[in-house]
């Protein structure tokens, strides 16, 4: 089996993209990245702060400029934040040697996962599953367009979806 060079994860948030990257850069011997957690790292405050201060656009600033460098990281497994592929001149740095998945999970299983979060700016309101399914709506067609996969994960353990994934690689 020829494996290529990176595997990039992208899906809406709760979709499980940080719990199954890091399975699946175990089970190929791969290194993992999430490219929120080395945002907040580099900056040194977490993302509610940067969408505080900087406002939602300063934080895409951000997430392009660590999508263009981690797309020159070999032998990895990046999870990429669920607005990743909003902005197009993402998408060259999504799909550079990579097969990009998309982790396709149901509205419900996205608020059930997403549920007590404080770290989702998006979702600190009163309504936050008419925001994930509005952001669902729009982003469905572009996660679909974008991906070399589509693996559904709803009702199937983050163990079973590695083992079916590292089977379609
Ligand atoms: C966002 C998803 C988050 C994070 C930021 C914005 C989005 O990542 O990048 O809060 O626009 O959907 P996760 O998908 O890892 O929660």
């Amino acid at each position: 089996m020829t494996l290529p060079k990176r595997v990039v994860l992208v899906g809406p948030m709760g979709a499980g993209k940080s719990t199954i990257g890091r399975m699946l850069a175990k089970e190929l011997g791969y290194r993992f990245l999430d490219s929120d957690r080395i945002i907040e790292e580099r900056c040194g405050a977490n993302i509610p702060w940067i969408f505080d201060v900087e406002g939602e656009d300063g934080f895409r600033q951000r997430e392009s400029a660590m999508l263009r460098e981690l797309s020159e990281a070999s032998c990895t497994v990046l999870a990429t934040g669920g607005g990743a592929v909003m902005r197009r001149e993402n998408h060259e740095f999504l799909k550079k040697d990579a097969v990009v998945v998309y982790l396709r999970t149901s509205l419900e299983q996205q608020v059930e996962r997403t549920r007590k979060d404080r770290n989702r700016p998006l979702l600190q309101n009163d309504n936050p599953e008419a925001v994930l399914r509005n952001l669902f709506a729009v982003r469905d067609p572009i996660y679909t367009e974008l991906a070399d996969i589509v693996m559904f994960t709803d009702r199937k353990s983050p163990r079973l979806v590695v083992r079916q994934l590292v089977n379609r690689l």
